[in-house]
């Protein structure tokens, strides 16, 4: 199965894939993603300055842009921390990496792609115009999508979002997504909401997804993936002999503890998880009692013990493991960043990979990528 990715980030659809079909069974085309950078504008969302863009615009041949888009984007951040860990997981080569997606010539890759999948950054679809037609969206991450559904004619295309979309600008930009895709002579067979708590994973993350087939008679065949009874709550995902660096202080144990608005403690399904809840106390928490870190001179050393519900303890934050294993990666055979922050970044951003699973097997069982 050939598969490419754009907004690629640790891969969730590349490892959905590869755990559906084996390894060896999927080829990966292209993936793309440009990383956290510095703003050099703040007010601008872009990476790039104007100047930049237009000169990679105008470079003719393909791996030249190719390398100065990556040169341009070096001198933006110190690390690729992104890419690195997609290289730490998955088989592709330098010249399959593409840093940005508005300069990939989509043409190039012809015939070459089963199945495309990416999901844009939420900014992508903001100012968008409803004319109803491809150029209404230039400008846009979703316009940079959309031009290579048009340019590659992948089989299939799954794209992910967050629910906003559907109610950004009153409906309208929505009206105008889906009239881009319908056309692109595309059947498009799902355009739904999923929410992971009902596909295995114990995390309240809805997003949009939608999913775009080129052949008309096996676009009939789609059927939606079917919603799965939740067994396993979130104390099943969690970490053994955690390291005392996770635990919280006074500060910490306080506000998490008493913050019920922002930090949740002990919940048997998590809320979603966000690239930055991690620094300042939001998001979802743990709560140990004074039983398990007795023995842990480190963990006492460094954490809190106090009172929470009645019992003594301390609180610790979630580990990067738990929330890759959140989203659906098995850490037994997943590499997380060795960075912390990005770690955190990495997981907040990804897709879960159950959910991609469920919904590209929906695709392989039309016979529509065979
Ligand atoms: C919401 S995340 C998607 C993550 C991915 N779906 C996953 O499974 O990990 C959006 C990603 O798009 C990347 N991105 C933002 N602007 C981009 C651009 N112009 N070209 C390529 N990637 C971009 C960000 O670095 C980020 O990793």
């Amino acid at each position: 199965m050939r598969l490419a990715t754009v907004f690629s980030g640790i891969g969730a659809p590349e490892y959905a894939l590869e755990r559906l079909l084996g390894k060896d069974n999927v080829q990966i085309v292209f993936a793309c993603d440009c990383g956290e950078c510095k703003l050099r504008d703040k007010k601008s969302k872009d990476p790039l300055l104007p100047e930049e863009v237009e000169y990679l615009e105008s470079i003719k041949d393909d791996a030249f842009r190719q390398q100065e888009t990556k040169r341009i984007y070096s001198s933006l951040r110190k690390r690729h921390w992104v890419r690195e860990t997609y290289q730490n997981n998955y088989r592709i080569t330098e010249d399959k990496w593409h840093d940005d997606i508005r300069f990939i010539n989509g043409k190039a890759y012809r015939g070459q792609v089963d199945l495309f999948i990416g999901g844009s950054p939420c900014q992508s679809f903001s100012n968008m115009g409803h004319q109803g037609g491809l150029e209404d969206a230039r400008g846009t991450l979703f316009y940079s999508f959309a031009k290579l559904v048009r340019d590659i004619q992948p089989k299939a295309f799954i794209f992910e979002n967050v629910p906003g979309m559907l109610t950004n600008n009153k409906g309208e930009t929505w009206k105008t997504i889906l009239s881009i895709f319908e056309s692109l002579d595309y059947k498009i067979v799902f355009k739904e909401i999923l929410n992971s708590m009902d596909f295995g994973i114990p995390q309240n993350r809805r997003r949009l997804f939608v999913v775009g087939i080129k052949d008309e008679q096996k676009a009939a065949l789609f059927v939606a993936p079917q919603k799965i009874k939740l067994k396993r709550y979130a104390a099943a995902f969690r970490d053994s002999n955690v390291p005392a660096k996770y635990y919280l202080g006074l500060l910490g144990f306080n506000f998490t503890t008493t913050n019920t608005a922002r930090a949740r403690i002990n919940m048997d399904i998590i809320r979603t998880e966000k690239k930055n809840q991690q620094f300042n106390w939001n998001g979802d928490f743990i709560f140990e009692p004074i039983a398990a870190v007795q023995n842990r001179p480190d963990v006492l050393a460094r954490a809190y013990v106090g009172q929470y519900n009645g019992q003594t303890g301390a609180v610790r934050k979630m580990t990067p493991a738990e929330c890759h294993k959140l989203m659906g990666f098995d850490v037994r055979d997943f590499i997380v960043c060795e960075n912390d922050t990005e770690a955190y970044k990495q997981s907040g951003n990804s897709i879960v990979v159950n959910v991609m699973e469920a919904l590209i097997k929906s695709v392989i069982d039309t016979g529509a990528i065979q």
